[in-house]
């Protein structure tokens, strides 16, 4: 059993005890499922007789921003390991940072998804209300999986496409995003590490219904926002297909005017429809 907690789930067992509770259902992976743990005078023993002391959940409570993978050490000792890579390939840092929902990745401390009023898992679903995936979807911008993940529930198959592989090994520890190595029963998902803006050029014309394209910042990934990039899209996309494309706060300044950018351009490369979807962040253009 692999455990990965945050202060939120630390905090909720060291309340338990104050309260003298002696066995309580608890999260041992960031609040994804629960499972029954006794706690004793020295720590938590969960099943499969893993044991977690009480000092190591005071360390983990301390620690607002990060989450921890708590690993066996050569003498059996459990150690925490923070769920955070370095990437040679880009010189950013990928660091998975809890919520009281599910986590989301800070790529050199910004959030890839909202938290703010929401919770990724949330975030997520509006996307893919919006996109409606059906069909073979292209996800450009895997992240934490989450989008792959919701869409390979309605899709018939999904590629997605993530440049970092040190955004993939945040997602390997990160409970959540699991069903992006193993989807039991649902669509298969391809992954692709690679850059989406060249990545795309690879596919024939018309092979995807539905493109959800949830790229990093403006800033961190102007290519994504391109007239080029959109062409690509608006090429690989079937007759009928359509893109949801995040873009950022409709009322901010800066996601007003990246988004009436963006539709500019979405025009331009052929999008015979433009719908802004303000509850997701974002547009959804019609072929
Ligand atoms: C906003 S997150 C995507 C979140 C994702 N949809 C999810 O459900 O978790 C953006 C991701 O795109 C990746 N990325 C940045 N530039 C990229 C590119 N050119 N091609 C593919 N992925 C890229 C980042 O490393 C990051 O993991």
């Amino acid at each position: 059993m692999k455990i990965v907690l945050s202060h939120y789930q630390a905090r909720f067992l060291l309340d338990q005890r104050a309260q003298r509770v002696l066995a309580v259902e608890a999260s041992l992976d960031l609040g994804r499922t629960l499972c029954p743990v006794a706690l004793t005078p020295h720590g938590v023993r969960a099943p499969g007789e893993e044991f977690i002391s009480w000092e190591m959940l005071e360390t983990l409570a301390a620690d607002e921003n990060g989450c921890y993978l708590l690993e066996d050490d050569a003498a059996g000792e459990k150690t925490a390991r923070k769920i955070q890579f370095y990437s040679e390939q880009t010189g950013r840092v990928y660091s998975l940072y809890p919520t009281s929902g599910a986590p989301t990745m800070l790529v050199s401390g910004l959030p890839m998804h909202r938290i703010k009023d929401t919770d990724p898992y949330q975030d997520t679903r509006e996307k893919i209300k919006a996109a409606r995936p059906a069909g073979h979807v292209l996800d450009t911008c895997t992240g934490l999986g989450y989008t792959a993940i919701e869409a390979s529930k309605l899709a018939a198959q999904v590629t997605t496409i993530e440049l970092d592989p040190a955004a993939l090994q945040v997602c390997r520890a990160n409970p959540w995003s699991q069903a992006l190595f193993d989807p039991s029963g649902h669509a298969p998902i391809t992954q692709v590490i690679g850059d989406s803006f060249e990545q795309i050029a690879g596919f024939a014309d018309g092979v995807f219904s539905r493109v959800i394209h949830d790229p990093p910042y403006l800033s961190l990934a102007g290519d994504l926002y391109s007239l080029e990039f959109y062409r690509q899209v608006y090429r690989v996309l079937s007759r009928s297909g359509r893109m949801f494309h995040y873009i950022g706060d409709p009322e901010s300044k800066s996601g007003r005017s990246t988004t009436a950018g963006s539709i500019k351009r979405l025009e331009q490369a052929g999008f015979r429809h433009i719908e802004r979807v303000p509850r997701a962040f974002g547009v959804v253009a019609w072929k």
